[in-house]
């Protein structure tokens, strides 16, 4: 692509950032000079600097996408930027009897067509559209590449913002025919002829709890969330798309982009060479973990109704960001001051960001990650190199990382200026000022009880109690890398308290540094003996951090219509039919 070409991608990449993130709906296809005045200023400075690679040079491919648009998004945000352009209104106008509209195309033509000349065709419905020119000018475009050939429908089902008579209209500028209605079965195309994004992920553990199998949603089991370290295989795993297929990993390239626009880039192999290698054991919590506990207690929320296993615990092993980030020419005693964020971009098109005090701070431990528990990283956790963030809400350890972009902004994905944000109770799902919140980063303190067991007398073997007794286990994490100090227990729905033992695992092997330090980056279990005779109504559960941060007691006054950070008291009921030791 000519300098003139990138720029004006770059340029359209930012608008349409831009344009979506101010006013979702109504302004998809209209810019305001001034957003197209800071779209210019954020794309210029990453138009014409060199890629450098810190291999070989012969191993560096040129790779356009900017900082200040997003790897991430989504493809029918592009499609309407790209096709709202003038020259295309005019297709989009055209009447119903236009030859476009007349055109019957077999089924197989559009799948051959895609083999062999090097335009993109895709259908939806009976309607068949050539996106080439819009591919070019995407950020992001090798998402949609997957649909080329084959039905857009699947890809788009993923993002709810496609679904919108805007961006349907809009695509039908790029009608070039119908499908021929032989190859049609009731007006649409038959099943063999949809490609399947999800078609190559891998096997999962039958024991994990399935909320969606495309992208895969599945939560750890409860009798898994007693282990500190969580089988590699029943580690919860959160996937917004497909997963991609990358299959060397000594090869697969990291690039990272400057601030200045410069490129450098590394393979996984070079990593591993250059750089000191580190481990650290550290809890990921989906922000939606619990979710189902908030809805339940007050209203519905939008997502995944997660129980309490979106959170689980590994070991990591990679290597230091701020490492690789000082080789490329970062600061680390006195950054750029324009450099505010570290953004990250997974295969698929994933993005997310972190302040880059985080990214570059010694205490920090953002590790770029190739083996989870000893193993190479597996497929759902991001092989061959995914972002580990520490103490943040794991929306921030992209998987799959393939690029890097040190920026004055944040990522402008839908991760990080809209899902995984939280809003005051009065703000309802249909008109959020997306801007009003900050992504969330550090996560609140948490708890959960994972298991309730009746014991009888003369079975309690780590106890002095002589009486029957009920013992409680369950996990308790706070983010931002603060111990959890106290876990206290109710047998009585809050009248009397008892505290938790914590186990000790977790401040010797968590952290880097002592237990004194604030890098207490995995969870603390905990277990308790209650004597049935003080047991009444439910159990309920508090942790308090080192900051004497403690959870709320209940979910309604921290409703936020995303389900985001259900983090109340646990409550579970006291029932006889617990299972018995
Ligand atoms: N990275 C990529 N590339 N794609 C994703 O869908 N999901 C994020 C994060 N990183 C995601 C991603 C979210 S929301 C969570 S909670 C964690 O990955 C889940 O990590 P896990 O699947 O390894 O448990």
């Amino acid at each position: 692509m000519g300098a003139t070409s990138r720029w004006t991608s770059l340029l359209r990449a930012n608008r349409l950032s831009f344009a979506l993130w101010q006013a979702p709906q109504a302004r998809i296809c209209r810019l305001t000079s001034l957003e197209t005045e800071r779209a210019f200023h954020a794309g210029s400075r990453h138009c014409h600097a060199p890629i450098k690679s810190a291999t070989t040079p012969s191993q560096t491919a040129p790779s356009w996408t900017p900082a200040g648009s997003v790897l991430g998004f989504f493809i029918a945000a592009g499609l309407a930027y790209s096709l709202a352009t003038p020259a295309r209104s005019t297709l989009a106008d055209a009447p119903d009897e236009s030859p476009a509209k007349q055109r019957l195309i077999r089924l197989e033509e559009i799948h051959e067509h895609n083999r062999t000349a090097g335009t993109y065709w895709v259908f939806r419905g009976d309607s068949v559209y050539d996106i080439t020119d819009w591919v070019p000018d995407h950020p992001g475009g090798e998402v949609i590449l997957r649909a080329a050939g084959g039905s857009l429908e699947p890809f788009w089902k993923i993002f709810s913002i496609h679904q919108k008579q805007d961006v349907y209209n809009i695509l039908e500028s790029y009608l070039i025919g119908k499908i021929d209605p032989r190859d049609l079965v009731n007006g649409k195309a038959p099943d063999g002829h949809v490609d399947d994004p999800f078609k190559d992920d891998p096997a999962r553990d039958a024991a994990l709890i399935e909320h969606s199998a495309r992208p895969c949603n599945s939560e750890t089991p409860i009798s898994e969330l007693g282990s500190y370290i969580t089988p590699t295989e029943k580690f919860y795993v959160r996937n917004h798309l497909w997963v991609p297929d990358v299959s060397d990993a000594e090869t697969h390239r990291l690039t990272i982009e400057l601030f200045d626009g410069e490129e450098v880039e590394y393979t996984v192999a070079d990593l591993r060479k250059k750089f000191k290698e580190y481990s650290t054991t550290a809890t990921l919590q989906c922000s939606g973990n619990r979710r189902s506990h908030l809805t339940q207690a007050s209203q519905p929320t939008n997502g995944i109704q997660w129980g309490i296993g979106a959170i689980s615990t590994a070991t990591w092993t990679g290597v230091r960001l701020r490492d690789v980030l000082a080789d490329v020419g970062v600061d680390l005693q006195d950054p750029d001051e324009n450099i505010r964020h570290v953004q990250f971009i997974g295969a698929e098109a994933y993005g997310a960001s972190i302040p880059v005090d985080k990214a570059i701070d010694r205490h920090g431990d953002v590790l770029l990650v190739y083996n989870m528990n000893g193993q190479p990283l597996p497929r759902d956790h991001g092989f061959p190199l995914r972002a580990l963030v520490p103490g943040h809400v794991a929306a921030r350890s992209v998987k799959w990382l393939n690029k890097i972009v040190v920026s004055d902004e944040e990522s402008s994905s839908q991760w990080q200026r809209r899902d995984y944000k939280c809003f005051g109770p009065n703000v309802s799902a249909s008109d959020p000022d997306w801007n009003a919140a900050p992504a969330i980063q550090e996560v609140p303190v948490q708890s959960a009880i994972t298991s309730v067991c009746h014991v009888k007398a003369d079975k309690l073997k780590d106890s002095d109690l002589a009486e029957d007794s009920v013992v409680l286990q369950g996990y308790a994490f706070a983010g931002g890398g603060r111990h959890i100090v106290r876990v206290d227990v109710s047998p009585d729905e809050g009248r009397t308290w008892l505290q938790a033992h914590l186990q000790e695992d977790g401040a010797k092997i968590g952290a880097f540094g002592s237990p004194d330090d604030r890098r207490a980056w995995a969870w603390r279990l905990w277990r308790v003996v209650v004597p049935v005779t003080q047991v009444s109504g439910k159990f309920c559960i508090k942790a308090i951090d080192d900051s004497y941060n403690v959870q709320p007691d209940t979910f309604e006054p921290n409703y936020n219509f995303r389900g985001n950070l259900a983090n109340a008291w646990h409550r579970v009921p006291v029932s006889r039919d617990d299972k018995s030791g």
